[in-house]
């Protein structure tokens, strides 16, 4: 079959490297793409916004399935328009996407089902939403109702912080629309992971688990960002705890949005913060999380062309996952100055010598000029290693990166520091 993906970035350049080597899919097109994607897929230049233009590209090329990696369009509806077309399409339509396009719907939404989640108000006035902040106090965490790229969300630790944040969202307009109604947030203490299901109508099948790093520098500080590496599996998700997830997230928010009359087919992620009481929701997404599917990908073994296929086509039931053991994992290359101000068209050397040396290198903000790869976006590169320990794999991954041949290019040197401490604490107890 002929598969066409829709995004330019390493999320949808992990998802092109699988269905290339999917024995079902004869074909990979990619809209807009990157240089890396070119690799695998036949790259056409029409943004993710331009749904007339996808959807014309689609009817030109005759897709049999229709993969939407980013949120954007999915939030505008493109699931609907190619469906309403006759297409097979992996993402969901313009209602159920509306859990992550609006926080504030997506809140109420876990609310109305149950669904275990901070404590929250919803406020439009600056003057309430302040008021809030002072009788709850910090540590608060401040959001960005609309899509804000990964940028919407201030976990406060004062409440000047917090006073500040909201001032920038409803009265500074600061993420525009996006920002004019604020969700505030009880602050969870916890361990994050990240709980991908594939979704098709009432059947629900869980992804290998994942974990990623939102903060920008080593030991988790520094402002949040898109993700600054991943890996999978988080050990932190044990069999037990996907279990809970699964029956108290996972299935009530499915069927409360088809109590809604919004079907959901495609990934349903889960944020989640591991409390003393339990898992929590953080978010929901609904796509696959970038970077975690680039590990994801690593390790799955089913045909992956096949699996979105039977979830566009409603009979996922009768599809069971198989993963690679072992961990995989993946580092985000940034361009200097990212998530804020960074110079673009700098010269990246040296990716031959990192794959060479065991990584897969994902394309994310790359362009290409005069035959050569430069930076043009904040998240640049994910070099991804797979081995049979998270330590190993890490290993490999950071030996690899020492090829990169590119000043201007940054990353965190502990991705994967959690699953590394525990593989230490269970080797010392042995
Ligand atoms: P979100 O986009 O809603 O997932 O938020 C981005 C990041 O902010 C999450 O990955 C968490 O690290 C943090 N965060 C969001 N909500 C909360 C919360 N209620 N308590 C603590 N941290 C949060
Ligand atoms: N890695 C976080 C996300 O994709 O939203």
């Amino acid at each position: 079959m002929k598969v066409m993906v829709i995004g330019g970035g390493g999320r949808e350049h992990a998802l092109c490297w699988k269905l290339k080597r999917s024995p079902s899919v004869s074909a990979v097109i990619c809209a807009p793409g990157n240089p890396g994607i070119a690799r695998e897929a036949r790259c056409v230049n029409i943004g993710v916004e331009d749904l007339a233009g996808i959807i014309n590209l689609a009817k030109i090329e005759s897709a049999d399935l229709i993969v939407i990696g980013p949120e954007v369009p999915l939030v505008a509806g493109l699931g609907n328009q190619l469906r309403s077309e006759g297409f097979a399409v992996f993402g969901p339509d313009k209602a159920a996407a509306n859990l992550e396009g609006s926080k504030s719907f997506s809140k109420r939404l876990m609310y109305e089902a149950g669904v275990p989640t901070a404590r929250f108000e919803v406020h439009v006035n600056c003057d309430e939403a302040i008021d809030t902040i002072r009788s709850w106090g910090a540590p608060i965490v401040i959001k960005a109702s609309g899509l804000a790229a990964g940028k919407g969300v201030v976990v406060a630790q004062t409440e000047k912080e917090a006073i500040q944040a909201v001032k920038s969202m409803l009265a500074g307009n600061v993420f525009g629309e996006a920002g004019s109604q604020v969700v505030i947030e009880e602050c969870l203490i916890g361990e994050e992971a990240s709980c991908l299901f594939i979704v098709s109508g009432d059947t629900i099948l869980p992804l290998a688990s994942s974990q990623d790093h939102k903060a920008l520098l080593d030991g988790d500080l520094g402002p949040n960002t898109g993700g600054m590496g991943a890996y999978s599996p988080a050990p932190c998700i044990t069999d037990e705890v996907a279990e809970v997830v699964l029956e108290t997230i996972a299935r009530p928010i499915i069927a409360a949005l088809k109590k809604k009359d919004a079907e959901f087919i495609g990934i349903l992620y889960a944020g989640i913060m591991l409390t003393k009481d339990g898992p929590k929701t953080l978010e929901f997404n609904v796509r696959f999380g970038d970077p975690e599917c680039q590990p994801l990908m690593s390790r799955l073994k089913s045909d992956l062309g096949e699996l979105l296929l039977a979830a566009a086509e409603r009979r996922l039931h009768d599809v069971k996952l198989a993963w690679e053991d072992g961990t995989a994992l993946c580092v985000v290359v940034a361009s200097d100055g990212y998530p804020n101000h960074f110079e673009k068209a700098q010269l990246i050397g040296g990716l031959d010598a990192i794959e060479a040396a065991g990584a897969i290198v994902f394309h994310a903000g790359t362009d290409e000029k005069d035959g050569a790869i430069v930076n043009k976006g904040g998240r640049v590169l994910g070099v991804t290693a797979s081995a049979s320990s998270a330590k190993e794999a890490q290993t490999i991954v950071y030996r690899a990166l020492k090829k990169l041949d590119w000043p201007g290019g940054v990353y965190r040197h502990d991705i994967g520091h959690r699953a590394v401490t525990r593989e230490n604490k269970q080797s010392t107890s042995i």
